[in-house]
């Protein structure tokens, strides 16, 4: 008994403590989902991002990448862009820091479609050419402005956007820093027509269009849908 008898004097500053004490959120995910594993086999490991290195292993060349040196190849896609993203397998060192650089190429007239990135904010800086970016919001307003080289941008988290090449002949690139180590892309296009599997019933409905409309939507989108990170 005699242990507990500052308990009722202690008790409001316990319960203050309590209240105002920094309490964290869960950590976000690295992932799109993290199903859980209830089986014994199960306890094989799954981490929400890579392990960590020993420290002493650690080189300088773990914080340091050239894979954004080197333009991507635009003319396998057929909107005309490459994205080049630094993960966290090209640059070992930014594992577990919260961001990632991506280097976007646009060929003449070139598009990066409407897409939304689930787990980061990004702010893209045009280094040359000229460049129509935009962003809707969830109240479905619409923002957009044309850079200049110099210029950069921000995309909200999560909201749809795009970025497109209005010179029809010179390539434009832009350098774009995002808030995730992995953060991850959903193409407008690609999540509604060319799904796996498909969604058909629902698209026509919620566009009123017939299935040869779907057939053909979904055939001009092919070759969207090969090497996208
Ligand atoms: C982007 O460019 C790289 C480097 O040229 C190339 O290996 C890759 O296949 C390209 N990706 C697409 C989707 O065209």
């Amino acid at each position: 008994m005699r242990k507990y008898s500052s308990f009722p004097t202690l008790f409001p500053f316990l319960l203050l403590s309590l209240l105002f004490s920094p309490s964290n959120p869960d950590p976000d995910l690295l992932v799109d989902y993290c199903v859980a594993d209830t089986s014994p086999a199960g306890q094989s490991l799954h981490l929400n991002g890579l392990p960590c290195l020993d420290p002493a292993l650690a080189r300088p060349s773990h914080f340091a990448t050239s894979i954004l040196s080197m333009p991507g190849n635009t003319a396998a896609n057929p909107l005309g862009f490459n994205v080049t993203l630094t993960t966290a397998a090209a640059l070992p060192g930014a594992n577990a820091q919260g961001l990632s650089l991506a280097r976007v190429d646009l060929a003449g007239g070139g598009l990066v479609p409407p897409h939304a990135h689930p787990r980061a904010s990004e702010v893209a800086l045009l280094l040359h050419g000229d460049l129509l970016v935009g962003f809707v919001d969830t109240s479905y307003r619409f923002f957009t402005q044309r850079l200049r080289p110099g210029d950069a941008f921000v995309f909200p988290r999560g909201l749809v956007h795009f970025l497109y090449n209005l010179n029809p002949v010179a390539p434009a690139v832009a350098v774009s820093g995002l808030n995730s180590q992995n953060p991850g892309v959903q193409m407008m296009p690609l999540a509604a027509f060319r799904s796996d599997p498909r969604i058909p019933e629902v698209l026509k409905k919620t566009f009123k269009i017939s299935a040869q409309d779907m057939h053909r939507i979904q055939k001009n989108l092919g070759g969207l849908d090969t090497g996208l990170v």
